[in-house]
């Protein structure tokens, strides 16, 4: 029999082009249609590059002006949606809410069965626009509260805020969200995108693109490495009281006994990136000032701590979940939260995908190598 070059998980495979985002690896960067996330996080709201994904441009003053007054308008807790929300326990990880509720949202909404780039491009703002008040009313609703009507004159990112928290939100925090919102919207042919475009693929809806991305995106070896980070601090310990670098010494210490055990540590390492995650410079850039603005030393003493030993042990560096943790953390989001808010803004990017993927389509359809029996008879 000859040898087969099997590539385990596709690594290194080149399945199909892309022009939604270049991710290289070489200089640590990555171009969301040609421009460079960092730039696009400087001094973009996350409406602008969420219309850059869609449409190949960033909108001039007229196009972002009537994209933000679709977004605003389908802002509001579908009552169905609600409904199903309510019949689940509280106890429901919020990621298998957000697949429940846009699997609902598909086979409610008016064009479900159409897959026409016009319709394709309403129900990927209709989605998008819909899932901050799942994400909120679920983070409420586990905490005994109501849910937050939407506020018309706030932008996606504070109004996300107002509808989690019912406060007026604070201008700092409202741009270190928006800086997480558009450093998750986008990076390429990874497990949740690729998962979408499959499904894509077969012509199936956008919906179930969706929803089948989001099972992807649950796993802590993808998005729900955010969470994960979360977990690894609190089995630290998360003490207040202590210093930046009291917190550092006990993190170390708990990595070099993490890495003893032979311990995968989430958080760190990338299939892609080898030498540094190109988003996580400005995602730690927004924690610091999170951190500041919080006054908790201690949580930089614990990233810190962490990454120093990690890096000292294997040089493995920290990918953009890392920073984005214990950012939600101290906005006071829950730690089940966190994947969610990576859902509600990837759904910009997947959908890019989903709609590329439908204006130059092929199934995709591997194949594999059987190492079963040989052929044999039932007696
Ligand atoms: N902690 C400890 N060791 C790690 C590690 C981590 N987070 N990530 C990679 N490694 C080590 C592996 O143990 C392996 O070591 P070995 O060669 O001695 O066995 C080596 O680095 C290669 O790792 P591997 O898992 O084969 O690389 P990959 O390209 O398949 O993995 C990830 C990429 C992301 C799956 C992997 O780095 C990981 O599991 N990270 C944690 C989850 C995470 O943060 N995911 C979010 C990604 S954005």
């Amino acid at each position: 029999m000859a040898a087969v070059d099997i590539k385990k998980g596709l690594a290194g495979v080149v399945v199909d082009y892309t022009a939604v985002s270049k991710v290289n690896p070489d200089t640590n960067s990555l171009l969301y249609r040609g421009y460079p996330v960092q730039e696009l996080a400087a001094k973009c709201s996350f409406e602008e590059v969420a219309y850059l994904l869609w449409n190949g441009e960033l909108p001039n003053e007229t196009q972002l002006a009537e994209f933000t007054a679709r977004e605003r308008a389908g802002r509001a807790l579908d009552p169905v949606v609600k409904s199903v929300v309510d019949t689940l326990p509280t106890t429901a990880h919020p990621m298998d809410v957000c697949r429940t509720a846009t699997s609902v949202l598909g086979a409610r909404h008016e064009l479900a069965e159409d897959s026409s780039p016009e319709a394709n491009m309403k129900k990927a703002i209709d989605l998008w626009a819909a899932m901050p008040a799942v994400v909120a009313y679920d983070q409420r609703r586990r905490r005994g509260q109501d849910a937050v009507e939407p506020r018309e004159d706030l932008d996606y990112s504070a109004n996300f805020l107002w509808m989690t928290f019912g406060e007026d939100p604070v201008d700092e925090v409202v741009e270190a969200f928006n800086v997480s919102m558009i450093l998750y919207a986008e990076h390429s042919f990874n497990a949740s995108t690729f998962t979408a475009r499959v499904v894509t693929s077969t012509l199936s809806d956008l919906h179930s693109a969706v929803t089948a991305a989001i099972g992807a995106l649950k796993g802590p070896l993808h998005g729900g490495a955010n969470e994960a980070v979360m977990h690894t601090f609190d089995e630290i310990g998360i003490r207040s009281e202590e210093s930046l670098e009291e917190a550092a010494t006990r993190a170390r210490a708990w990595m070099e006994d993490a890495l003893a055990q032979k311990k995968k540590v989430m958080g760190f390492g990338h299939r892609v990136y080898k030498h540094g995650d190109s988003r996580v410079p400005t995602m730690k850039a927004a924690l610091d000032k999170m951190i500041a603005h919080y006054g908790r030393p201690e949580l930089l003493g614990l990233y810190n701590g962490l990454e120093q030993a990690m890096d000292e042990a294997k040089a493995i560096k920290p990918n953009l979940d890392y920073p984005a943790g214990p950012t939600y953390h101290l906005m006071g989001f829950d730690t089940q939260t966190f994947t969610p808010l990576f859902v509600a803004s990837r759904i910009t990017g997947w959908t890019a995908h989903i709609m590329e993927q439908v204006a130059s389509n092929s199934l995709i359809r591997p194949l594999s190598e059987y190492n079963g029996p040989e052929e044999r008879h039932v007696p």
